[in-house]
């Protein structure tokens, strides 16, 4: 059975555009799909005033998005890409935030929901916007990457990257010989239009048996929605539990279920090794 969901650290995150917002002005600010966040709004979550006063600022002409002057109110703009300048001062970088968090079961991996249900987001109290890496099922618990950083989100899911995701998985009847063969080589899975996907080879084994439980393990470099339950389907085992206890070089030992915690330095360091990536805030000596 999930567990229940508790009450909310706080209901911080809700739709944070409606479909009726104006859409960009396409003079300078970029968000021409359509996406991106008000300009008022970034501002005022990068400390520069209120959002009414932050409104003020842009009408006085004081605010420049890409070289040039914006005065009017609904201009969206991308935070990460677009240069913006307030009395031709560069808009200082927000604080990039690093968070692992342990999923219980029972929330579902995404910012908002229409429907109503829990989200992760529920679990998590930070001011900066971010937003999970990848997803979990509502039902699979376990490590959470969660950030405002979106190349490092880019990256942990591109399959270029190769980061593996490691599972820990209670199913029945447990796999045969034949069956974790198969898992190892790579399966035919059918995706949701029906077309057959084959996966990459995954690492697979039994663990300990721990309390008279014996889960399954097994590693996978891929993201497909829903893989590791369907991998274990496709060969015959239903999947009873499924935690994922690992991210690349992170993993979730300590972090009690439902908690979450910042990087710590170390692991920051390694995350970003694992993803060829130089981390800005880390000072030059200890970059490669
Ligand atoms: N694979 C699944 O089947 N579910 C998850 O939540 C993650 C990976």
């Amino acid at each position: 059975m999930p567990d229940t969901p508790r009450r909310p650290v706080s209901r911080t995150r809700r739709p944070t555009e409606s479909k009726t917002s104006p859409p960009p002005s396409g003079k300078g600010a970029t968000g021409s799909d359509g996406s991106g966040e008000r300009l008022q709004k970034v501002l005022a979550a990068r400390g520069i005033a209120s959002r009414r006063a932050a409104e003020e600022i842009i009408k006085a002409g004081r605010v420049k998005v890409n070289g040039q002057v914006v005065r009017e109110m609904g201009v969206k703009v991308n935070p990460e890409r677009d240069n913006i300048l307030v009395d031709n001062k560069q808009l200082a970088r927000p604080r990039m935030r690093y968070i692992i968090l342990h999923k219980p079961s029972g929330y579902i991996t995404t910012t908002s929901d229409e429907r109503g249900r829990w989200t992760v987001m529920e679990l998590v109290d930070v001011q900066e916007r971010i937003v999970p890496v990848g997803r979990l099922d509502r039902d699979t618990e376990g490590l959470l990457l969660m950030t405002n950083d979106g190349e490092v989100a880019h990256r942990v899911m591109h399959p270029r990257y190769g980061i593996q995701k490691e599972y820990h998985a209670l199913v029945s009847p447990l796999p045969d010989r034949e069956a974790v063969r198969a898992l190892s080589a790579g399966i035919e899975l059918r995706d949701e239009r029906g077309q057959i996907e084959r996966t990459a080879p995954a690492v697979v084994s039994l663990l300990p048996v721990k309390h008279g439980e014996q889960w399954i393990r097994i590693v996978i470099s891929e993201g497909r929605k829903r893989q590791v339950r369907r991998m274990l389907e496709a060969v015959g085992c239903e999947v009873q539990k499924l935690v994922r206890v690992r991210l690349g070089p992170l993993v979730l030992t300590g972090i009690p279920k439902g908690a979450w915690r910042e990087l710590t330095p170390g692991e920051r360091r390694e995350l970003f090794v694992a993803l060829k990536l130089n981390d800005p805030e880390m000072p030059a000596e200890e970059r490669e």
